[in-house]
């Protein structure tokens, strides 16, 4: 199993590339298959969860060629099978991202059901009863979920999500795009990748109107084409190099960003005394003012609040910062297990309900941490840039999912980070 190994102290310097957005390319990857024709998807990052995605397309039959590295040209036109299994399901839950397109294309798909995660339970069953309110019956068979249309056609309708769900309305804006008549779907996710996906799905010739909005209405059409489409950011990616460069008492330039995806994040870092310079709409400069940094609380809410894939760094952040920060999560029950290993570096955290506290700045020293989760995995590269001495961070394969390259990324602003690769081959016991 593959480490990293972290001495802290330098500051970063230099210019950084975000790569594109992980969250957005996920779900675009998925809508290829709601077309018989060619897709044409650049920006793709180079991550163990778009493998694992091009992997399900394969599966079910679609062709993915990669004419450049972050380039993929998917024609699922003879698709196979209609199912996703457990094997890629259990290691991704964007998996069920195959269930609207399958369902709305061809009518039928059985995808297995993820089970819970380190960051909670994490259900699908609002996706499921907006499947239903679309015509479909479903049905949860060993474990699988199996969703049919009957007559082979999901049918408009109005769709109200109780709770703000991001691949839900994903899902569901997929779906409908094939449906026969309209589909309004209220309380709908705003983050910047739905509004991506939409973009995408309209080239393909979707009707779609108000992504990005709490109202999404979605004519239903015939058929989906071909189309050529770029993939956004990573506004987590660059919400993560802004922390870099404060936390180490360096200054960046962040390259290839889209700062008004992550305004709620860059006003609360501003405040907490972050230098945050917007030099063009895609290029950012960041560093720690000469004050140092003070202590601001934080709430994680739906986009266009404080996003909670950016709560893990923002706490090693205020780690650094003077006085008390209270840190609440309201989107995941358990999302606070990078916190024990940041006290195991010398942070000073405690826990009521879903809020923790954070007193700072506390001086922080290398130690050997282990990732909880992908966010988690960044707050602790993070901390130990921070730290004094040698920090060695073990199941780097959860960063490995979402951060592109960040070993080359971050030691080319020098950082002096490297991964290693456990030869003890300790793996298969540890996992018993
Ligand atoms: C997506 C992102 C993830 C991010 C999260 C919240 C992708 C691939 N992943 O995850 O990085 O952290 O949004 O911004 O885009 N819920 C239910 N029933 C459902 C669906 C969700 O109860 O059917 C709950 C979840 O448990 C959670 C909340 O709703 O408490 C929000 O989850 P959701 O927005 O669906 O997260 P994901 O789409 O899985």
């Amino acid at each position: 199993m593959d480490k990293f190994l972290i001495s802290g102290g330098a500051p970063l310097k230099g210019k950084i590339e975000v790569s594109g957005a992980k969250n957005s390319a996920l779900p675009c990857l998925a809508a290829t298959l709601l077309s018989a024709e060619t897709v044409i998807l650049h920006n793709v990052p180079y991550v163990k969860d778009l493998i694992t995605q091009r992997r399900l397309l394969e599966d079910l039959g679609a062709t993915v060629l990669t004419p450049e590295l972050r380039t993929q040209k998917i024609t699922a036109k003879n698709i196979e099978t209609f199912e996703a299994p457990y094997e890629l399901v259990k290691t991704m839950r964007a998996s069920v991202l195959a269930l609207g397109p399958l369902l709305a294309r061809f009518g039928q798909a059985k995808v297995s059901l993820p089970g819970g995660c380190a960051i909670g339970t994490r259900p699908i069953d609002l996706h499921l009863k907006a499947f239903e309110q679309l015509g479909a019956v479903v049905s949860l068979e060993s474990g699988d979920v199996v969703a049919r249309a009957p007559k082979g056609k999901l049918i408009g309708a109005v769709v109200s999500f109780e709770k703000v769900t991001v691949t839900g309305t994903e899902n569901v804006m997929m779906a409908a795009a094939l449906a026969k008549g309209k589909t309004t779907i209220h309380n709908a996710a705003c983050e910047p990748e739905i509004e991506d996906l939409a973009e995408l799905l309209n080239k393909m010739g979707a009707r779609i109107k108000g992504a990005g909005t709490p109202v999404i209405e979605i004519e239903g059409v015939e058929n989906l084409g071909a189309a050529e489409h770029t993939i956004i950011p990573d506004r987590i990616e660059t919400g993560t190099f802004i922390v870099a460069a404060a936390i180490t008492n360096g200054e960046l330039e962040i390259k290839n960003c889209v700062p008004k995806h992550l305004t709620a994040a860059i006003k609360k870092m501003r405040e907490s005394g972050v230098e945050i310079e917007e030099l063009n709409p895609s290029t950012l400069r960041v560093k720690c003012s000469g004050k140092g940094l003070t202590a601001k609380d934080v709430t994680t809410e739906p986009h266009p609040n404080f996003p909670t894939d950016m709560q893990a760094q923002y706490m090693a952040l205020m780690t650094q910062a003077e006085g008390v920060s209270n840190i609440t999560e309201t989107i995941f029950e358990n999302r606070f297990m990078h916190a024990s290993e940041l006290i195991r570096l010398g942070a000073d955290i405690h826990f009521a309900g879903n809020t923790a506290t954070v007193r700072g700045k506390t001086d922080l020293m290398g130690a050997p941490v282990q990732a909880s989760d992908l966010r988690a995995s960044a707050s602790l590269v993070l901390a130990a840039l921070a730290a004094t001495g040698e920090t060695t961070i073990d199941r780097v394969y959860h960063i490995d999912r979402g951060y592109e390259n960040i070993v080359r990324k971050l030691s080319s602003v020098g950082a002096n980070i490297e991964r290693v690769t456990d030869n003890l081959n300790l793996t298969a016991a540890e996992e018993k």
